[in-house]
């Protein structure tokens, strides 16, 4: 059973870096829409119509499950994708809310991501849906800059991080979902400064989910990674992820069908 997963660029090679640890033979197709991001400050219509794209790319490859790593986009494109393609296609909001609901213990959760994402009130509807907590968000922009530029445990990156969370973990959270692709990067730095919160980190519950719903399959653990455009952002954080897997450029117009 091949797995496409996409992103809108770099981040979700953490999504890719668990799925992989966990099913090394199961047949992974990433694609990076590195010409594109950021997704989390583009309009709801513009961030389907790139995930419909990126959906209908890795589709071509015979894929069974289609993993939407980005929380923008699951956030925005998760029911416009499953309408359109006949396979499971699974997002990382849900994942990471049943992950929160099941280690809460006060019942009080905050959520960190992108504009798009805490806009979208995506993570505060589904957990609102499925239990009585309480929800604290916030849009948290300057980790994805951060994160690329590689500044992941340095004393800005701290001051950042404090500026961003100390107002929602007054709030008595027990439980933070990193609701976006690139803060796992900053999981280390945040774990330091509020050693009490249990993190949920979607690139792990993703994983979780995909386990108990019995996705993957043994196949001959073929790997491949597709960009939109050649970054730098990506060739650095792609070693420290995922080591030497090559990365294959696409022309945006090999995927731009709509
Ligand atoms: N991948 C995006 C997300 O998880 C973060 C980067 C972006 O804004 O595109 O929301």
């Amino acid at each position: 059973m091949p797995i496409g997963i996409f992103d809108s660029g770099i981040g979700g090679l953490t999504v890719f870096k668990e799925i992989n640890k966990s099913f090394p033979l199961t047949n992974l197709y990433y694609l990076g829409d590195t010409a594109r991001v950021p997704y989390g400050n583009k309009s709801p219509e513009t961030v389907i119509r790139y995930s419909l794209e990126c959906g209908n790319y890795l589709y071509g490859f015979g894929i069974d499950a289609l993993v939407i790593a980005c929380n923008t986009a699951s956030s925005y494109a998760l029911k416009t994708l499953r309408k359109e393609f006949d396979i499971p296609v699974i997002g990382v909001v849900e994942p990471g809310v049943e992950l929160a609901l099941k280690i809460t213990k006060n019942k009080k959760i905050g959520v960190i991501g992108t504009q798009g994402t805490i806009k979208s009130q995506s993570y505060k509807k589904s957990l609102l849906e499925k239990a009585d907590v309480e929800v604290f968000q916030k849009p948290c922009p300057l980790f994805v800059p951060l994160v690329e530029e590689g500044m992941i445990n340095n004393h800005i990156t701290k001051m950042v991080v404090k500026e961003y969370l100390d107002e929602i973990v007054k709030k008595d959270i027990d439980t933070l979902i990193l609701g976006c692709t690139h803060y796992p990067l900053l999981k280390e730095t945040i774990k330091e400064l509020y050693p009490h919160l249990q993190i949920v980190d979607s690139s792990q519950a993703i994983t979780e989910y995909l386990q108990s719903h019995h996705i993957p399959k043994e196949e001959e653990g073929i790997k491949r990674i597709f960009i939109t455009d050649e970054s730098p952002a990506f060739e650095k954080l792609k070693k420290l992820l995922i080591g030497n897997i090559p990365v294959e450029k696409l022309q945006l117009s090999e995927i731009c069908t709509l």
